[in-house]
This record gives structure tokens, C-alpha cells and sequence, in this order.
């Protein structure tokens, strides 16, 4: 497994191998990433994870530099999971001084749910993902779904903007009691662990109210907040939006995604579904 920090070594080391399908991470990798690098195997002979804590993603307030960087578990798993190439660049390589600020916005995607309660959020996400699919040209690009609008905003942006990368959407990977994996899990005490299991519960609940005939999401939604606030969580969302174009609805007549963001003590985690009528 190469382990390169620069630019111009992994063009170089790019340039020698065919397919490659990419695992954009920001490190502190549990099993939901390493599922990602599963996925990315299936796809091409070839896999590359870039490891990178992106400063511009975070808001002023936000975990940048409580965010965990546990370098060499990392690699231990990546080279674990079969990696071929590692890019775990410096901040100072990604973002040079002199370097002009630059934004691909996609307004309507962008500007809801997540990018509404974390402005600039996606800007730099999709600032990130811009330069490492150019540094990395990946032909295949694995992201996962419990980031969903995350997954969404960068299959569009592929999309609107021509890139030939074919954008893999992955499961989401849980803990045995419903707790979508995270890297903000390692912030919660055991008490608040066991209040968090309330955002898989709500979502939970209202899939089984889906299965009973249930198409009202204003019901939806009051059953999810509901089970949230009996763990006395922090709601930022709830939300039942179009999975396509993230606007709200109000009846499930086809696929629609139901997304939770709350906060658990220090730690704010999201989670999501996508429930389809009877
Ligand atoms: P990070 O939070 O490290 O996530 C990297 C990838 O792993 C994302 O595609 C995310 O959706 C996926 N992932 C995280 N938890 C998962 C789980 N429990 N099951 C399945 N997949 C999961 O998302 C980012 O980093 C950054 O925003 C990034 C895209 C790397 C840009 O900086």
C-alpha cells in the first residue's frame, strides 16, 4: 500500500494503474468506511482512499480540531481492507497559500436540511471532492448513504458538470443496536450512546407506520420527534423530503427520505431512511 502526501506523487502513482474507485474519507475509519472500500473493490481492480480532515467543511463553531485523526489505525485498516493508495495530504498541500476561494454551488441541494443549519457546510465538501477527484481521477467514487444529501449534492454535481465518474451510493453500516456508525460516536458518554439509539428508534417507527398504511408525513414526522425528545435530544430536523430533489412532501407516493439531525451532548448526529409506500 503507497501512502502519498502530495500532489504530484499521486498523479504519478495514478498514472501506472487502470480503474480506480475512490473512498473519500476524513479518517477516524470504523466499519462503515471500511464497507465503502468493500464496495469500491467490486468496482475496480484498484482502490484509493484519500484521507484528509477538510478544514473547509467545518463551521467556526464546528469539531475541526477535536475532530480524531488516528493515523496509523487508519492505515492499519486500509491496508487491512485490501487499499492500493492512500492520499492523506496536509492542509498546506491542499490548500496553498495565494490559492483563490472557489465554490460549485448547487443552490437547491445545498441550501436544505443540513446546509441550512451548517452554512458553507457543502461548499467545502464540494470544494474537497472537486480537487480530489481531479488530483485522484477516480472512475468510480463510493460514498455512503448515511451521509445522504451528502451522497446526493455530489452525484449531481458529477452529473451537471460531466465528470466521468460513476458515483456508487453504499448502505448505511450500523451498531448491532441500530446506532448508524459515525466517527462523532467516540464524543458520547455511555449515557448519551444509549439516548442516541433514539434517532435510529424514531426512524424505525416511522417505517413501520409507512408498512401500516401510513402516507401523512406530518404524522411521520410527529412520531419522530416525538421519540426523540422522550431521550430529551436536541432536534435541529426532522424532515421527509423528495430523495432526488431534497423538497418536502407531504404524502409518501413514491420513495421519500426521512433524515433526523440532532444533538446528543457535545455530539450532533444524523441518520436517514427511505421509505416507500405500501
Ligand atoms: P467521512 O465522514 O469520513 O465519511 C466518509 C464516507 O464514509 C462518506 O461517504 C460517508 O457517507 C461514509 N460513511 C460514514 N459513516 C458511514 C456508515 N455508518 N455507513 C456507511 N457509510 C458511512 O463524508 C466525509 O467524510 C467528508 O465529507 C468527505 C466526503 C470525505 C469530504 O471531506
Amino acid at each position: 500500500m503507497k501512502v502519498l502526501r502530495t500532489i504530484a506523487e499521486v498523479r504519478f502513482a495514478r498514472a501506472k494503474l487502470g480503474k480506480v474507485a475512490l473512498v473519500a474519507t476524513m479518517g477516524a475509519l470504523h466499519a462503515g468506511h471500511v464497507s465503502l472500500m468493500q464496495v469500491a473493490k467490486k468496482h475496480a481492480p484498484h482502490v484509493a482512499v484519500s484521507l484528509f480532515v477538510n478544514p473547509t467543511q467545518f463551521g467556526p463553531r464546528e469539531d475541526y480540531s477535536k475532530y480524531p485523526r488516528p493515523i496509523e489505525e487508519d492505515l492499519r485498516k486500509c491496508e487491512e481492507a485490501g487499499v492500493e493508495l492512500v492520499y492523506n495530504p496536509s492542509v498546506e498541500e491542499m490548500y496553498r497559500p495565494g490559492l483563490a476561494d472557489i465554490a460549485i454551488d448547487l443552490p437547491t441541494l445545498t441550501g436544505v436540511l443540513e446546509g441550512a443549519k451548517r452554512p458553507g457546510h457543502f461548499k467545502g465538501v464540494c470544494q474537497v471532492v472537486a480537487k480530489l477527484f481531479n488530483i485522484l481521477t477516480p472512475d468510480v467514487a463510493c460514498f455512503g448513504q448515511k451521509d445522504y444529501q451528502q451522497l446526493r449534492i455530489i452525484a449531481a454535481m458529477v452529473e451537471a458538470l460531466d465528470w466521468p465518474i460513476q458515483v456508487v451510493p453504499c448502505p448505511t453500516v450500523r451498531e448491532p443496536d441500530g446506532l448508524a456508525m459515525s466517527s462523532r460516536n467516540m464524543y458520547l458518554s455511555a449515557e448519551e450512546r444509549g439516548r442516541a439509539l433514539a434517532i435510529s428508534r424514531a426512524l424505525r417507527l416511522a417505517k413501520e407506520q409507512v408498512k401500516a398504511g401510513f402516507r401523512q408525513t406530518n404524522r411521520l414526522l410527529t412520531t419522530m420527534q416525538k421519540t426523540l425528545l422522550e431521550q430529551r435530544l436536541l432536534v435541529d430536523y426532522v424532515a421527509a423530503v423528495d430523495p432526488l430533489t431534497l423538497k418536502n412532501i407531504a404524502e409518501v407516493s413514491g420513495p421519500t427520505l426521512l433524515a433526523i439531525a440532532a444533538r446528543v451532548g457535545s455530539a450532533r448526529l444524523i441518520d436517514n431512511t427511505i421509505v416507500r409506500p405500501v
